[in-house]
């Protein structure tokens, strides 16, 4: 009765359109999934293969229509995607998202049934919405902040910044960093757009700092990392380059949330935002992985 097919054509793709979530750009490198009942469109799966020390098949996306839950749908589409997955040797499964707490503990039990590992929870998304901002005279604040920056230090946005030195850091070439502050949104499943980002650089020649604000669909800007390299901490370019882009966020994008993600690991950002954020009232949300080895 449960029926798992290939979305590949247009029409594949029209059939699914309503659980096909519309900011994630459809791709051919990706495998998508859908599940019918008697023929009726009731959930999708899309999934990437990639490498990194081993194979892996990141799950990208994964929805169930809710009249059709507990029926096994879900089961079917990660058995299809497993057995594809194994069949590229990929060494286990992962599905990572952002939800509240409530939903992550609502659809733990699935995952534990099916035989992934324990939630792991990697980062914080706060939301801090315009009207805090209005309300709050943050906006005053921020706006008139008076930034000092170190000498042979300059600030450029992203689309202002010499390409050679984005191509150099996107090497790795003199400078190594972990996926969570990977400053290049296309790297990302949702390949949002720069929008508040800047780059920090020293002596014209070298990126030592960034801030990353991404244009999320219109909405909110999404502030996905933060990070100075080893040798030029403790010259305040992290707290420059903060103020910078919410400078300009209050200055420019007044109509938008701010959404900002900080790694579980990151004691001293968490503690930061923390002191930093106090009588900011904001959502919390989770970005969180299952992981399964195969
Ligand atoms: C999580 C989700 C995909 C599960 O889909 P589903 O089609 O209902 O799952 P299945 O019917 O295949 O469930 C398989 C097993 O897990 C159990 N299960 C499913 N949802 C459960 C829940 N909320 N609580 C407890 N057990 C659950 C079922 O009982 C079933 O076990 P059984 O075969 O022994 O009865 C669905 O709830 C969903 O789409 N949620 C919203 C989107 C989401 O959060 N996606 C995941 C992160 S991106």
């Amino acid at each position: 009765m449960i029926k798992i097919s290939k979305i590949c054509t247009k029409d594949d793709i029209a059939l699914f359109k309503r659980f096909i979530n519309e900011y994630i750009p459809f791709s051919d490198d990706s495998l998508w999934l859908g599940a019918t009942i008697n023929g009726i469109p009731c959930g999708v799966l899309f999934a990437d293969i990639i490498s990194e020390d081993s194979k892996i098949g990141d799950i990208q996306f994964l929805f169930v229509h809710p009249i059709t839950r507990r029926m096994g749908v879900a089961t079917k589409l990660l058995n299809t995607f497993i057995e594809e997955a194994k069949k590229l040797k990929c060494k286990k499964v992962i599905i990572k998202s952002v939800k509240d707490m409530k939903t992550i503990n609502e659809i733990s039990p699935f995952f534990k049934n099916y035989g992934f590992d324990p939630v792991e929870i990697e980062a914080n998304i706060y939301t801090i919405t315009p009207q805090y901002f209005h309300e709050s005279g943050k906006i005053e604040e921020f706006a008139n902040r008076k930034i000092i920056i170190p000498p042979n230090i300059k600030i450029y946005p992203s689309d202002e910044i010499d390409k050679s030195l984005l191509d150099s850091l996107k090497a790795k070439s003199d400078i190594d960093y972990l996926k969570i502050y990977d400053p290049f949104p296309e790297n990302d499943k949702f390949k949002l757009k720069h929008i508040n980002t800047l780059f920090a650089v020293y002596n014209s020649n070298e990126i030592v700092g960034w801030m990353v604000g991404l244009d999320a669909f219109g909405e909110s800007i999404y502030y996905k990392t933060l990070f100075v390299k080893e040798k030029y901490r403790h010259l305040y370019l992290g707290l420059i380059l903060q103020n910078m882009c919410l400078k300009n966020h209050m200055t420019k994008y007044l109509d938008r949330s701010v959404l900002l993600g900080i790694s579980i690991r990151n004691d001293r950002a968490l503690k930061f935002f923390s002191i930093y954020s106090k009588g900011i009232n904001k959502d919390i949300n989770y970005e969180f992985n299952f992981t399964k080895n195969l």
